[in-house]
């Protein structure tokens, strides 16, 4: 008998239910018998002991279900060991409800912050397995998460849209995808609807160059698509203090870095400038096919870790294969996109400008090795012509010898 505790926690995201539904299915194919205990509202319900206990019957019908059937908080881990308004130690409970309800083990769906609650309750001596969900896709340890396939889909979904307005009305378009630390997400839905701009946080941005790109694109087409994420950065608020630039969000007079961005485009183009925000809904509604097949077999690995007794892992995605990652792996740090990632030369390759400025430093080597290039089939051109002038002297002078 395995007796498992399961909560989903940080922001939702599509396919947690496929997930669950993966670990409780393959539990019940097995000879094992199960209870299952589901915790309500993220940490929140292991902390509060608010819990309902499920069987099969609950996890029937929603593999195409989008949030999650537990509910969700944010409990951050920064504050999980500051005790709450009542005075009562959080981790302390956690273990408590655990030990009380005689677990063998606590399957936890999260994000970044929730694996770093998830390693620290491992280092308590709590057995935990976890899954990587998140639409950011930035989780350490796993090339990807579930829900991320699901957002690029309605981010491009959004962008494509947009496309078809902007063209017709002739105008810049902004829209600003979610991510306030990485790019991942604005990157692929950018790439994927053929946005001409992506401004991404990993790769702060100069407006003279996306003013300069706008500019170059008027020449051909009078409307330009930029996909910025929540955290795109600008080259000199990236040189703030992590306290310097949250001040001047705060005191900001507009809603988000898009706005500020419009008004600026707009003030040096004179083109008129949209901002279109997609928010919630890139973590809304039913998973893609992707992600129900990938997190129902993430969740049934899940399963077959805790039928064997091995604990302390997250269950991730490296070199296409599911694997195992110990859980000290993967708390606490983040999988940005590089700057010089492949992804990010080829998106350059195909003419999509970062704001980077090394959009026109490749376009100034390139003039460089045209250049180079052209005086040196000059040169070759010459030697050529010198060797067989010299060739033919040489034979007038053999045939004047033999006459
Ligand atoms: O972590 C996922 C995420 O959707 C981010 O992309 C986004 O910036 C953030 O959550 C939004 O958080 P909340 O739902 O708390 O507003």
């Amino acid at each position: 008998m395995k007796r498992i505790g399961m909560l989903t926690s940080g922001g939702d995201c599509q396919a947690l239910n496929a997930a669950m539904r993966g670990v409780v299915k393959t539990m019940a194919a097995s000879e094992e018998e199960v209870e299952i205990y589901g915790f309500l509202d993220g940490y929140r319900g292991l902390i509060y002991g608010n819990y309902r206990m499920l069987t099969g019957k609950d996890f029937s019908g929603i593999l195409t279900k989008g949030g999650t059937i537990l509910g969700t908080s944010r409990t951050p881990f920064k504050t999980i060991k500051d005790p709450d308004e009542n005075g009562l130690d959080k981790v302390e409970a956690m273990k408590h409800n655990y030990y009380k309800l005689n677990l063998d083990c606590l399957v936890i769906l999260g994000g970044n912050g929730t694996h770093k609650t998830a390693n620290l309750l491992r280092e308590e001596g709590l057995n935990i397995v976890t899954l990587p969900k998140t639409i950011d896709n930035d989780l350490y340890g796993t090339d990807m998460t579930f829900g991320f396939q699901s957002a690029v889909d309605i981010a491009t979904n959004c962008i494509d849209c947009i496309h078809t307005t902007a063209a017709s009305h002739g105008r810049v378009f902004i829209v600003e995808v979610m991510g306030h630390k990485v790019g991942w997400l604005t990157l692929n839905a950018g790439m994927a609807s053929g946005a001409d701009i992506i401004l991404i946080p990993e790769i702060p941005y100069d407006l003279d160059e996306i003013i300069a790109a706008i500019e170059k694109r008027k020449k051909n087409s009078h409307f330009t698509i930029i996909a910025v994420a929540e955290g795109a950065i600008s080259v000199e608020d990236a040189k703030l203090s992590k306290k310097e630039y949250a001040k001047k969000l705060k005191d900001s007079p507009y809603p988000s870095v898009s706005y500020e961005l419009a008004a600026k485009i707009q003030e040096r183009t004179g083109q008129e400038v949209r901002v279109t925000v997609p928010g919630h809904t890139q973590r809304g509604g039913s998973p893609c096919p992707y992600d129900r097949v990938f997190a129902s077999r993430l969740g049934s690995e899940a399963a077959n870790l805790i039928l064997q007794g091995e604990y302390g892992f997250m269950v991730g995605y490296k070199d296409r294969e599911i694997v195992k990652v110990p859980l000290e792996d993967v708390a606490g740090k983040l999988k940005s996109v590089s700057p010089d990632a492949r992804i990010v030369k080829e998106a350059k390759m195909l003419g999509i400008c970062f704001g980077d400025g090394k959009a026109k430093a490749e376009d100034s080597d390139r003039e460089k090795d045209k250049k180079s290039g052209k005086e040196k089939s000059d040169k070759d051109k010459s030697d050529k012509e010198k060797s067989s002038k010299d060739k033919s002297d040489k034979d007038k002078k053999e045939k004047n010898k033999k006459g």
